[in-house]
This record gives C-alpha cells, structure tokens and sequence, in this order.
C-alpha cells in the first residue's frame, strides 16, 4: 500500500485494535500477572513477601529500570515446573490473541530460573509446548528469543549458552536485557559472534535508559538487526540517520517508557517523531503486567497523546511483519492481511 487513506478520529482506535500485528518486544516473565503470581506461589508453596494481590499490585510504582527489576526478579520466582512455564505463556498468548497479534516473539530470561535450580529444558520444553498450542488453537506464529542478562558476566552468558544447545531448534535467536547502564553491549561481543556462527538471530535492549553510543555498539560489536526500545537515538542525529539507511527496526514499548519514567507522559514520547525521521518503529508491550498495558492498550493510549494517524498505524503494524523473524511467506501473508483491514477503514 503505497498511500494509507485518512481514517476518521472516532473510528481509528477501532483500526488500531483490530489490525493484524506482530508483537517483538514482550518478556514473557512480564506476563505474569499478579493474580498468577499468587496461584504459582500456592501451587508451589512459595512464599511471596505480599500478603494479597492489592499489595503486590501497589508496589508498582517504578522510578527508573532498576526498581522494577527488583519485582520482576521476584515475581519470577514462582515459576518452578514446566506447567508453571505453559500457563504463564498460555495467560499471554490469550492476550495477545484478542488484541489480533498473529505473530510474536518471546523473550525469556533463563539465568533467572536457572539460578534458582530450575532447569534450561524445563523452562524451554514450557515455553515451546505453549507456542505450539498459540498456533494451533489461536493461529499465533510464535518463537522464542533467549535473553542473557546484562549484569551478569559474559562466563554466565558463555554457560547458558551451553545450557541451551540441545534446543538449539527450539530458540529462533539471543537477546540481552537488564540493567544496561554500566552493562555496555560490548562486554558480550564475544557471546553474541558465538551465537552468531550458531544462526541466531540477534537483538539486544540499547537506548532505553543507557546513551546512544551504546545502540551504536549493538550495531557495530553484536551485528544485532534489531534495538530493543531505541528511543534514546533521537540525541544523535548520525545514528538517526544510519537506523533509517539500514532499515534497522527499534521495537518499542510507550507505556514501560511511561511507567519507568523515560519520558514524563504519553505526550512527550518521541515515537512519532522516530517514524516521521524515517525509522522503522514498531509498538510492544515489553512487560505487560507490570506497565498497566498489553499491545492494543499501548497502540490507543500511545495515538490518542501524539495525535498519530491511519499513516503511522499502516507504518507501525508494516513494521513489525517485516522486522520480524518470520519467514518469508508468513510475512506476505500477513502484510496481506493488514492491507485487508485498512481497505475494510477506507
Ligand atoms: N527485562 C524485563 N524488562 C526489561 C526492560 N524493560 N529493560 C531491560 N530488561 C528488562
Ligand atoms: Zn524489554
């Protein structure tokens, strides 16, 4: 579609709920909502240090990545069996089905399990049974991208590494997360050359707090094709411009922005302005349990404070098919599909 046609204020937030969209960015231990966590924790006799869900739920008030961190470690920490994994997972794709995302990606972060004495098979063996169920009972495409954590060092990233080989197949690529400042992308470039000559494809998290040079050694030490958030490149007008010739996607995810108070409110997020420069944003929902928000509530609440339009809704959801790791068929079929929602709009 090379012109989208104009679609009028009233009707848009029903496009944007409606139109097919991949969703890139989400950590499925940010899925876990908080009436889950206190389910896992009977289940497994775990004890949590909130008595109820309401006191669980007000502690989410985050000042900046590492507060929530804090909670979303702990959070995780009910998570024992591979059941545990699959109704986790299984909560999400529910989700993400009723928002019409018809591909997604899954972060997970096996050290955090891992280091608790729980498996690499049973935290992927979970994980990948509730992918397969997305796809046959909701027509999900799902894969799974394996995060190393940034605090740790590169020897632990190394190990998981080795953890994971035996599902090498069952792992569509790496990513990295956690605390970023002080955790620049270059202490992994040699875990990710490594992952690199195993055929993962490669993202990592880089701009969400941390300065612009380090989205620049993302690109330039770990090859990433993909910036998880990004939003800080729009202080370096050269790497604006390298992001835009390379078509590198950034995925980002406006109400984790809010909620780790990146920018002071929806209004002054700086996703438009990413995609008029020329960038290839998409919207995610990073960890949506904890950030008042899954996929359809950040593309409303997003569009409703920046005023975009039908244009950057066609710019966004194109986007995210194309920066996706799907294949190329998947792909067309559903770019397909979105130029058959906007014609139903026009
Ligand atoms: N892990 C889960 N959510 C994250 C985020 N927003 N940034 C870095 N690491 C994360
Ligand atoms: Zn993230």
């Amino acid at each position: 579609m090379n012109s989208v046609r104009p679609v009028s204020p009233e009707r848009l937030p029903e496009l944007l709920r409606l139109m097919p969209k991949a969703e890139l960015h989400i950590h499925i231990e940010g899925s876990l909502e908080p009436e889950l966590i206190f389910a896992l924790a009977k289940r497994n006799g775990v004890a949590l240090p909130y008595a109820s869900v309401d006191e669980l739920r007000s502690a989410y008030a985050f000042t900046n990545l590492q507060s929530f961190l804090d909670i979303y470690y702990a959070g995780a920490s009910v998570l024992l069996t591979e059941q545990d994994f699959y109704d986790m997972a299984r909560a999400y794709f529910l989700k993400a089905a009723a928002d019409h995302v018809v591909h997604a990606e899954l972060f997970f972060d096996p050290q955090t399990h891992t280091a608790r004495g729980v498996s690499m098979e049973t935290v992927v063996r979970g994980l990948h049974r509730a992918c397969v169920d997305a796809q046959a009972g909701q027509g999900i495409s799902a894969s799974l991208i394996m995060c190393f954590l940034r605090h740790l060092s590169e020897e632990e990233a190394f190990e998981t590494l080795e953890q994971a080989l035996p599902y090498r197949e069952l792992i569509v690529g790496v990513g990295l997360d956690s605390g970023e400042v002080g955790n620049p992308p270059e202490k992994f470039a040699r875990v990710f050359a490594r992952c690199r000559e195993l055929g993962l494809h490669l993202v990592a998290h880089a701009g969400e707090e941390g300065p612009p040079a380090y989205i620049w050694t993302a690109l330039d030490l770990l090859k990433v094709e993909r910036i998880d958030h990004g939003v800080q490149a729009a202080k370096d007008p050269a790497l604006m411009q390298r992001l835009a010739r390379d078509r590198i996607a950034l995925t980002v995810c406006p109400l984790s922005n809010l909620k780790l108070c990146v920018f002071p409110d929806l209004a002054q997020h700086n996703l438009r302005q990413l995609l008029d420069a020329g960038l290839a944003a998409t919207v995610n929902s990073d960890d949506p349990a904890y950030f008042g928000g899954y996929m359809n509530d950040n593309f409303t609440q997003t569009f409703a404070a920046t005023g975009m339009q039908a244009s950057h809704a066609w710019a966004l959801a194109s986007n995210s098919f194309e920066a996706s790791f799907a294949g190329q068929a998947d792909k067309r079929k559903n770019l397909d599909s979105l130029a058959a929602c906007f014609e139903t709009f026009s």
